[in-house]
This record gives structure tokens, C-alpha cells and sequence, in this order.
């Protein structure tokens, strides 16, 4: 099991993200292509809010006060107003997929590792980030193969991965990052082969650990 800090440390990424992603959330009815997309949007912003409640009900198991928001995740949000800004759904929904991914599998490996508390909200809250990750899925799986949307998924991606490789040379993570990392790589190149995009899996090259969500020097 995680020591308490470890756990806490976690816990904290999730605090700051959830109320960000219910913000973004919030942005995309605007320029959602139907009514099923605005009204799935419409709960998908509720859960969001749900989660940021749950995990602000028990920053105190953990002596936390929160204070800054994880750099991935932060620059990963930063794409995704981005995308917003340019009213785009299918960058909208690829890097929904990105950050859903990644949410899930901290969540699943935060279920595994964690202690009580915090395996108890999970619990709530894993089905609905599987659920919001579906609905990513479903809508690439609608617009891939219309004109130049396949192009559109590659640059979001494109942007993830010179994020990661930024950040990884700025020695910004830790072992738990790295394996949230690798199993939501091993998640998303599944799905994006099920769309018929291929990447390439590259690890421990060159003297790089090469991942779509991390690129760290080894030393
Ligand atoms: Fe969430
Ligand atoms: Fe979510």
C-alpha cells in the first residue's frame, strides 16, 4: 500500500482536476454536433462536480492543502481550452479521450494501492470516468473517418506528446506518474489502433523512457 503522503499527493492531482474538467466540460454543449452530445455533456459536467466534492470530503485523511495542480495535467488542460477555444469536437473529444485515459487508469492504480478512504469514493467515481471515456471513444469512432479528422486526432496527440517530452526533461515526476503513464499509454494506443491510428510504442531508448504522456531522461 501507498504511504499516506503518496496517496495524498495523488489525491491532490485529482482535487484540481475535477473542477477544471466540470469547467471544460461546462464550454462544450456551445458547439456540440447534437442533442445526444449536449445532453450527455449536461451529466458528464454534474459527475465532475460530484468527484471535486468527494475528493475535497477527504483532503483532510491526508493533512493536504492543495496547492498547485499537477504539470501534466495542467499543460494537458491547457491543450484542451485550446481545442475549446477553437470550437473543435473531434480535438475536443481527442483530448477528452487523453485526460479520461489517464484519470482512469491514476484512479484504478489509486483503487489498488490506496487505503480506505480514498478507495471508497473511487468506487463511486471509476464508473463514471469509464463512462465519460466511452462516450470520447464512441464520438472518435463517429467522426474518424470524416475529411481531415483523422489529421485533427494525430496533432492533439502530436501536442501530448512534445508536452510530455518537455516536462520529462524538466524531471517533473515520479515513479507512480510512471506507471499511471505506461498503463494509460498501453489503454490509449489501444483505442487509437481500434480507430486505425497507428503509434509506434517506443520505451527505454537512447536513454529516454518514451511514453505519449511522459519522456523522462534516465540518469
Ligand atoms: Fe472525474
Ligand atoms: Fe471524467
Amino acid at each position: 500500500m501507498l504511504k499516506k503522503h503518496e496517496i495524498g499527493a495523488i489525491v491532490q492531482q485529482f482535487y484540481f482536476g475535477e473542477s477544471d474538467g466540470a469547467k471544460l466540460v461546462q464550454a462544450l454543449p456551445a458547439f456540440a454536433p447534437g442533442q445526444h452530445e449536449k445532453e450527455f455533456c449536461k451529466y458528464w459536467k454534474q459527475d465532475e462536480e460530484k468527484h471535486d466534492r468527494l475528493f475535497h470530503g477527504i483532503l483532510h485523511e491526508y493533512a493536504l492543502v492543495p496547492s498547485g495542480f499537477n504539470v501534466l495535467f495542467e499543460g494537458l488542460f491547457g491543450i484542451a481550452w485550446q481545442c475549446v477555444a477553437e470550437k473543435d469536437w473531434v480535438k475536443c473529444m481527442t483530448i477528452a479521450a487523453v485526460i479520461e485515459t489517464i484519470a482512469l487508469e491514476a484512479g484504478i492504480y489509486l483503487h489498488e494501492n490506496g487505503d480506505e478512504p480514498v478507495q471508497k469514493i473511487l468506487e463511486e467515481i471509476i464508473p463514471d470516468e469509464k463512462k465519460h471515456l466511452a462516450f470520447s471513444r464512441t464520438e472518435l469512432q463517429k467522426y474518424v473517418n470524416l475529411s481531415d479528422n483523422r489529421i485533427k486526432i494525430k496533432n492533439v496527440v502530436k501536442k501530448v506528446k512534445i508536452l510530455s517530452c518537455k516536462l520529462g526533461k524538466e524531471k517533473k515526476f515520479n515513479n507512480h506518474d510512471i506507471h499511471v503513464a505506461n498503463m494509460a499509454q498501453t489503454a490509449f494506443l489501444s483505442d487509437m489502433e481500434k480507430l486505425g491510428i497507428h503509434y509506434p510504442n517506443i520505451k527505454n531508448k537512447n536513454g529516454y523512457w518514451r511514453n505519449i504522456f511522459l519522456e523522462i531522461i534516465i540518469n
